[in-house]
């Protein structure tokens, strides 16, 4: 790991996040005397000089050349287009991969991957609390059971002995989702699934580029889904991509996004399956985007590393935890700050952060999922859930519990980073976090 300062799941948990109590304090080690500069919001100097530096305009030449080749053709469908093949072939490079085809979104791509693994009514899947909906809305549609494992304290991916605690004979596949663009443990995950005789599906939706222990993400599951949305590293609007080297699963993917049709042989319908097509010209945009993807994610695989580097050993502050020999391409960095240790709550640092010249969010994408109202109201299908009326789970998400995924929620900072920013920019971010933590520091 990169950052030393890990925290035990007890500390964590305990506090999540609000005022410090003595007993907590001290687990978290006496803060250093430090000298207390003044706070931009107190009147003091910005430690970040000029405005955060905002993502540039990520299209241009390559996607105006992809877009005329297209206006030239005669079709925009999909099928045997050459946007749609130019694209397969760019994905190849990334994540080299037999099968991969192109669909609507990553929730698509995710929905299409846990089809085609198979899972239907009942079944139960294991994934992130913390992550996007898109993660779990296939799950739902096939009528199978979404079950969340707690995650890992530093890295907010899946915690590999809760993810086997919670297998039950019901459970067919799990979801890694690699969170922030940090690779989850994949050899772990997979010899795990392979004991057990699950599929292992990685969702790669905020993580294009990443590398675990030197390899791509997406080729150690049985399948790989991404996402192409506006936020993510590469994009074409809204998109995305599954793949799939593995023989059983591969051929069936076409037919889970495409209504059922397999294109090469006759269509019997014989699945049924949404149309998660993606056109032409979606597929040309993100056509082009590929060739930029090794640029961007060294960017921010450097600027994320430089910004953990500087802010690790700050008392009380808990930097984003990279395996030294993977590649994390930080869709965002997310510190933790040690509850106990701060004489100010989450939202007073971050606002200091923002006085600073920091951009700062509280708000950590969507989660943990099971406590949103329709997973606590079990009504996903016009307020009722077939399945369960049905005898067939009896999964209760108001029992669902993830401690220490509820801790990350309450104590994360999310730090925006994108590959417009500049070192400069990272060092003083990295120097505000410190002003800020020594500010408050008990
Ligand atoms: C981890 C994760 N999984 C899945 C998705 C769904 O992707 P999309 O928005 O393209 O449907 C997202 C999108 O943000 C995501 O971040």
């Amino acid at each position: 790991m990169r950052s030393t300062n890990s925290l035990s799941r007890r500390q964590f948990v305990a506090g999540t996040g609000l005022l410090l109590s003595g007993a907590m304090a001290q687990a978290a080690g006496p803060a250093k005397p430090a000298p207390r500069s003044a706070l931009a919001l107190h009147g003091g100097e910005k430690a970040v000089k000029g405005p955060a530096p905002s993502l540039p305009i990520r299209w241009g030449e390559p996607e105006r050349e992809r877009l005329e080749a297209m206006l030239g053709q005669k079709s925009l469908f999909f099928w045997k287009g050459p946007q749609t093949s130019l694209l397969v072939e760019r994905v190849r490079q990334v994540c080299p991969l037999k099968y991969v085809h192109t669909c609507s979104s990553g929730t698509a791509a995710l929905h299409m991957a846990v089809a085609a693994a198979g899972i239907g009514p009942g079944d139960e899947v294991i994934t992130s609390p913390i992550t996007d909906m898109g993660t779990v809305i296939g799950i739902l549609f096939q009528q199978a059971v979404p079950v969340f494992a707690d995650l890992g304290p530093g890295n907010y991916n899946l915690d590999l002995a809760d993810v086997e605690r919670r297998i039950t004979p019901k459970t067919k596949a799990i979801i890694a989702v690699h969170l922030l663009g940090n690779p989850c443990d994949l050899d772990a995950l997979k010899a795990l699934a392979d004991r057990r005789g699950l599929v292992l599906i990685e969702d790669c939706a905020q993580a294009w580029g990443a590398r675990y222990r030197g390899r791509p993400i997406g080729t150690v599951g049985q399948f790989a889904c991404f996402s192409l949305q506006d936020s993510k590293h590469v994009t074409c609007g809204d998109g995305g991509v599954v793949g799939s080297g593995d023989e059983r699963f591969g051929p069936l993917l076409q037919r889970f996004g495409d209504k059922g049709f397999d294109r090469i042989g006759r269509s019997d319908f014989g699945v049924l399956g949404a149309n998660y097509r993606m056109s032409e010209p979606q597929a040309a945009v993100a056509a082009a985007q590929l060739p930029r993807l090794e640029t961007i994610a060294a960017r921010r695989a450097r600027l994320g590393n430089l910004l953990t580097e500087k802010i690790t050993g700050i008392p009380g502050i808990q930097p984003h935890q990279v395996r030294a020999q993977d590649r994390c391409v930080y869709w965002h960095h997310m510190l933790r700050l040690r509850p106990g240790a701060f004489r100010c709550d989450r939202a007073g640092f971050v606002k200091a952060l923002i006085a600073e010249g920091v951009a700062a969010s509280t708000s950590i994408m969507q989660g943990p999922l099971y406590k949103k109202a329709v997973f606590q109201n079990h009504g996903f299908f016009a307020g009722r859930w077939p399945i369960r009326e049905l005898g067939l789970t009896d999964m209760d998400y108001t029992k669902q519990s993830c401690p220490e995924a509820e801790a990350i929620y309450q104590t994360g900072v999310h730090l925006p980073l994108h590959q417009g920013m500049t070192e400069e920019y990272i060092l003083g971010a990295a120097k505000a976090i410190e002003k800020v933590a020594r500010h408050y520091a008990v």
